[in-house]
């Protein structure tokens, strides 16, 4: 029998099943609510309210817990490759080694752009937004593989565009930089590795080898940022690819909602935000009131989490990362101390302590990114390469379930109630 909820509203009662996750969450079906009561929910921000049921990635805010199909974020990011983790975000299992390979020939197959891309990427004014490049060029795509645009896609385009994205993405956003820098686009070589071939085609210079640790390093970055359940990217992802919309405009939708500053473009301001506080003389205590006052719209970037009531597990990866990067580049970086202070003095300030506020996955992030040579416009942009996977395997998941409708929120109405036009002699 199934465990089911009594509503009673009176003149009106109903049973809602409730459903239980396999780590024993436990949610409450309303799908009959409307239809049996006239009744809907209303959950601003979608605190409360789950979207779908979903096989990929498992959250505990409240024990700092994040598992890729099962597999816990620290095991991955110190045992794993990135492009593994795409495949285990994508078929569910870790792939054998044979598997992998194909896995990664595939990518390689696309380790190109169509001419008119190239030609759009060299349009952009060198100094816009690196994300409004991702974002535009990605949905611009669809334009050059018109296949994409039929529905409902086959496995094997879908697999397709997995791969293909996976490859393309990062070369728009290494072809852009090295415009940006008056410097001539380098083309991928897959057989580096994703990330060193990254780093290659951004920093290529006769005679340099990209580093080892330092390709590793990016590695461990991609894989932190790879999927994290329904964010508000993964979500947005979700609601334009259940109108059947194709990939390109869909991923396109995710980068736009990823480059909020509340969300994935927190890296950046964290950056800025620690550089203002460098400037002020490094009075960390000074902004930290700042963030404190409601009456200020200022907020300590890269601190608090929807979900994360307690430590963020990528923080605490992100963090020690930190010390070893800047060892093995021999950088003393004053960010990096101005960061440590602030995150000592919210942890014994009431204020954060009391709301659960506490370093998120972009508080460090930019540390290493600046250590690395990424610029900070586009430290968002790595977000977008990391998160890219886990994007696309939500999507897959949506569209392989027969049972995915296409979102349509409900509304409670606030406006005027009835009544009738008039001409402007009665206005
Ligand atoms: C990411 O969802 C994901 O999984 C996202 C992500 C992923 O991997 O996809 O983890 C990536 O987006 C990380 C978050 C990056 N954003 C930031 O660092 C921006 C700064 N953080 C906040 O804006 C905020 O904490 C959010 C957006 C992250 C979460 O916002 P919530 O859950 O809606 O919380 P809230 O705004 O309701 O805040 C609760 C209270 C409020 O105070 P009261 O009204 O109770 O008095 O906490 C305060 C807020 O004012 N608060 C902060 C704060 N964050 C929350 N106060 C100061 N500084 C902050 N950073």
């Amino acid at each position: 029998m199934t465990d089911v909820a009594k509503l009673d509203l009176g003149d009106k009662k109903i049973d809602l099943p409730i459903i239980t996750g396999s780590e024993g969450e436990k949610g409450l079906d309303i799908s009959a609510l409307r239809k049996e009561t006239g009744y809907i929910t209303l959950d601003n921000g979608f605190v409360n309210t789950g979207s779908c049921k979903s096989a990929i990635t498992f959250l505990d805010g409240e024990k700092g817990i994040l598992r890729y199909r099962g597999y816990p974020i620290e095991q991955l990011a110190e045992k794993s490759s990135f492009l593994e983790v795409s495949y285990l975000l994508k078929f569910g299992e870790l792939p054998s080694k044979k598997d992998l390979d194909f896995f990664e020939e595939k990518i390689t197959s696309f380790a190109t752009l169509p001419e008119g891309i190239t030609n759009m990427l060299d349009q952009f004014p060198k100094d816009a937004h690196p994300m409004a490049v991702m974002s535009a060029t990605t949905a611009a795509l669809a334009g050059f593989y018109p296949e994409f645009l039929k529905t409902p896609l086959t496995d094997v385009q879908r697999d397709r565009a997995f791969a293909q994205m996976l490859a393309q993405l990062k070369i728009i956003a290494a072809y852009f930089y090295r415009r940006s820098q008056g410097k001539e686009p380098r083309r991928s070589h897959p057989s580096l590795g994703f990330s060193k071939d990254f780093l290659n085609m951004m920093f290529f210079e006769e005679g340099k080898e990209i580093d080892d640790e330092v390709a590793k390093a990016l590695d461990i970055l991609f894989i932190l940022h790879a999927d994290h359940e329904q964010n508000c990217s993964a979500s947005t992802v979700r609601v334009i690819g259940s109108s059947q919309a194709n990939v390109f405009a869909t991923i396109s939708g995710g980068i736009d909602a990823l480059w909020g500053p509340l969300h994935g473009g927190a890296n950046q301001k964290v950056l800025e935000m620690l550089e203002e506080i460098q400037a002020a003389g490094g009075d960390y205590k000074k902004f930290l009131e700042k963030a404190k006052d409601k009456n200020d719209s200022f907020r300590l970037m890269g601190f608090g989490h929807r979900v994360y009531k307690n430590f963020d597990p990528r923080a605490t990866i992100i963090k020690k990362q930190c010390d070893i990067i800047l060892e093995k580049l021999n950088i003393q970086d004053p960010l990096l101390d101005i960061a440590r202070g602030l995150e000592t003095e919210a942890r014994n300030d009431d204020y954060f302590v009391s709301r659960n506020l506490y370093p998120n996955v972009d508080f460090y992030s930019g540390i290493i990114y600046k250590a690395l040579g990424i610029p900070t416009e586009m430290f968002t942009v790595m977000f977008v390469l990391g998160r890219l996977p886990g994007w696309l395997a939500q999507w897959k998941e949506m569209r392989e379930d027969a049972s995915s409708k296409i979102a349509r929120p409900r509304q409670i109405y606030t406006g005027a109630n009835e009544r009738n036009y008039t001409p402007f002699s009665e206005r």
